[in-house]
């Protein structure tokens, strides 16, 4: 048995001063909450400084998911009576909210453990808890030891593999994290694929300059990817938004990624003359300190991909760019130069409390990591706040991963076996997500690059069941791919990628000169925008934006889409799944056709 320190909270941040006084709170009914292996490639380099801080998100088991969920499948469900028909924020909150015992509980035992509730921030549905305490604290609060853990890229971590908690809070917590998440939202973390340049640039932007845009030939070099290809390839060169007060779409930079609207505006004047408006007019909002353009802070390859292809297809519809830092500064001992909060949940709990009115109706991220970098209760709950997202009309687009299934070298497993398998990633494995892969060239075939090693991701998760609406469409699939890859892949896994775009050598400019970029992180942001489009036509007409597609997606939406049957998601040290005829685990449903989509939803259609 334990003797639990005193913690005063004398600021903001609750810190711990004095370690010998009386035990609060004998911790012999403690036991192990949750345990999860130290990924592949990370190792565990010391001990953190004890003064490190963390800020820890306490999720409290939500009265009613289930009913959220029922719901979240109705309104998105086009043959459902209630389709559109999405929820109000108050509506969300009420099924989140946890029971009044489980919030007692939890606040009692911060208490009992010397933490001021008026030093933690509560959330309006009041299902989670946040509150920046020392290591050392957290360490006594959770029964636990923390460690910095090194990745082979460099990056660190202060992270934990096991933590407990009383045995009568199991039930009433769902997560605790940063603890056994290993999931990097950080620039190393992220992967975009910079290729040298190997298109003549005058040439591509005299190409993206052409007016002949009647045919894809003509629009398009496939070497050098332009919003015009982009336009013309997915059809929506002919339309104009027509709400662009009442519409709007977001994407996410993590951890110090910036991007910088002076080379927006290059690029604009360069590939889409008519939008170089736009290139400031964006609305930059900082969460916890995240880092944005504000003529200092340096830009990154990520945040200017993203903005300059969003602002290339979606003009005049405003853009919003949400940058999330993880705040509050750590001290930078010699063990932990890299900031190791945990920013997804961060921006999550955020947008969760911001008016619904303000919340841009398509969402575009382009980070992720292996599913096994995280356990499962963490990516369950971070799946379910998309769920609450999908619920009130918010569309998410992720990108589906750059490795194919898996970089030859990563596909271990983490469940203490070191199996050999295929690594689906986190959170395209989310069901309540969109997950977006990459396609090059025309036709179109799953994308990769030898340059640099890109191949578009797919995969099977090993922690969300495969769900109802894309069980025919993957099903079929596994039936057309036998026994193939057997042992490597979970069958009953939700399956992604659930559709594509381009997502190889995008122009893109970063402080002052042009590059190339290769990625899924190129199509989440295409395949966004291009569903920004759609809602602008649909709340045009009146009607509800899209909110969680997939329902959609497997039930009607993709006869819009261009199947793309050639290529496969090379990997592990092999093939990787292969395209084919229909959903396909390479490539999904395939490319979006913008005119077909409005046809299929039966909008504007004169
Ligand atoms: C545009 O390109 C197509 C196909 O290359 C050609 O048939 C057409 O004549 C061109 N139009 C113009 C105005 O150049
Ligand atoms: C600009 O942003 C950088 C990075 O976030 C920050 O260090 C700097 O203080 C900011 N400068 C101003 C003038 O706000
Ligand atoms: C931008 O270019 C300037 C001048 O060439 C250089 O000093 C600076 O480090 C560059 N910044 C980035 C983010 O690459
Ligand atoms: C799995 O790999 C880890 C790290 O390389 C090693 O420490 C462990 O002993 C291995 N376990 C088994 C069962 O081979
Ligand atoms: C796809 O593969 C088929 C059969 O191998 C081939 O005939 C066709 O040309 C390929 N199409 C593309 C776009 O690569
Ligand atoms: C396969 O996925 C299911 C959930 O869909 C999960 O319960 C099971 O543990 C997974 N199997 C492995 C080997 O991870
Ligand atoms: C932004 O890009 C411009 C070139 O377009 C460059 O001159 C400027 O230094 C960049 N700003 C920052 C803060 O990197
Ligand atoms: C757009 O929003 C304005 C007010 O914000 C409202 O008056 C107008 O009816 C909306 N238009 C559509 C098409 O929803
Ligand atoms: C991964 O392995 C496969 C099969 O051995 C190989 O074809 C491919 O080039 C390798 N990929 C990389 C990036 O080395």
């Amino acid at each position: 048995m334990c003797i639990r320190s005193l913690v005063l909270a004398t600021t903001v941040t609750a810190v711990a001063l004095s370690a010998s006084a009386t035990p609060l709170n004998p911790r012999f009914d403690y036991t192990v909450k949750e345990s999860h292996n130290v990924p592949p490639q990370w190792s565990n380099i010391g001990n953190p400084d004890p003064l490190h801080h963390l800020t820890l998100n306490i999720g409290l088991q939500p009265n009613d998911f289930e009913s959220l969920e029922h719901h979240l499948h109705q309104v998105s469900d086009p043959s459902h009576p209630r389709y559109g028909q999405h929820l109000t924020q108050e509506q969300v909150h009420d099924f989140l909210k946890p029971a009044d015992e489980t919030f007692d509980l939890v606040r009692a035992w911060l208490v009992d453990n010397s933490i001021d509730p008026s030093f933690c921030n509560i959330n309006t549905a009041r299902d989670w808890i946040t509150v920046t305490l020392p290591v050392a604290t957290i360490e006594q609060l959770l029964d636990t030891k923390y460690s910095v853990y090194e990745h082979q890229d460099g990056t660190r971590l202060v992270r934990t593999t096991s933590w407990s908690l009383p045995q009568a809070l199991h039930e009433h917590i769902t997560t605790i994290q940063p603890t056994t998440a290993f999931l990097r939202a950080n620039p190393k973390g992220k992967t975009v694929l910079d290729v040298p340049i190997d298109v003549d640039l005058a040439q591509a932007v005299k190409v993206a300059d052409a007016a002949n845009t009647t045919t894809i030939r003509g629009a398009c070099n496939f070497g050098g990817m332009t919003p015009k290809c982009l336009r013309t390839l997915y059809n929506t060169i002919n339309y104009k938004p027509q709400v662009p007060n009442n519409n709007s779409i977001a994407f996410n930079n993590f951890l110090g990624e910036v991007s910088n609207r002076s080379d927006a505006r290059t690029f604009l004047q360069n590939f889409r003359p008519d939008a170089v408006d736009s290139a400031y007019a964006g609305t930059q909002i900082s969460i916890n300190g995240g880092a944005y353009d504000n003529g200092t802070a340096p830009a990154g390859i990520e945040g200017n991909l993203d903005l300059e292809t969003i602002l290339g297809l979606v003009y005049p519809t405003p853009v919003t760019l949400y940058t999330t830092g993880g705040e509050p500064p750590f001290n930078a001992d010699k063990f932990t130069p890299t900031n190791t909060n945990e920013p997804y949940l961060t921006w999550l709990l955020f947008l969760r409390d911001q008016d619904l009115s303000t919340i841009p109706k398509v969402i575009s991220t382009s980070y992720g990591d292996h599913e096994q970098t995280v356990p499962p209760s963490y990516a369950k709950t971070v799946c379910n706040q998309f769920a609450a997202l999908g619920a009130q009309g918010i569309s998410l687009f992720f990108s589906s991963g750059d490795f194919g299934v898996g970089a030859n070298s990563s596909c271990v497993t983490n469940d203490g076996k070191n199996r050999t398998a295929f690594m689906p990633s986190f959170p395209a494995s989310c069901p309540y997500v969109t997950s977006v892969g990459g396609t090059m060239g025309y036709p179109e075939v799953v994308a990769y690059d030898t340059r640099n090693g890109f191949v578009s991701g797919s995969g099977f998760s090993n922690y969300f069941q495969r769900p109802k609406w894309q069980s025919t469409a993957v099903e079929d699939y596994l039936d057309s791919i036998g026994d193939q890859f057997q042992g490597l892949y979970n069958t009953s896994g939700r399956a992604y990628p659930d559709l594509s775009a381009q997502a190889y050598r995008y122009l893109v400019w970063l402080n002052g000169s042009v590059r190339s970029v290769d990625g899924t992180s190129c199509s989440a942001p295409t395949v966004a925008s291009i569903f920004s489009l759609v809602n602008d036509a649909l709340v045009a007409e009146g009607k509800s934006p899209m909110g969680w597609l997939n329902p959609w997606l497997y039930q009607s939406g993709f006869e819009a889409f261009t199947d793309v049957v050639n290529g496969s998601s090379i990997g592990c040290n092999g093939p990787g799944f292969g395209a084919s005829d229909g959903w396909d685990a390479a490539s999904g449903f395939g490319t979006p056709d913008f005119e077909k989509i409005l046809d299929v939803l039966g909008v504007g259609v004169s």
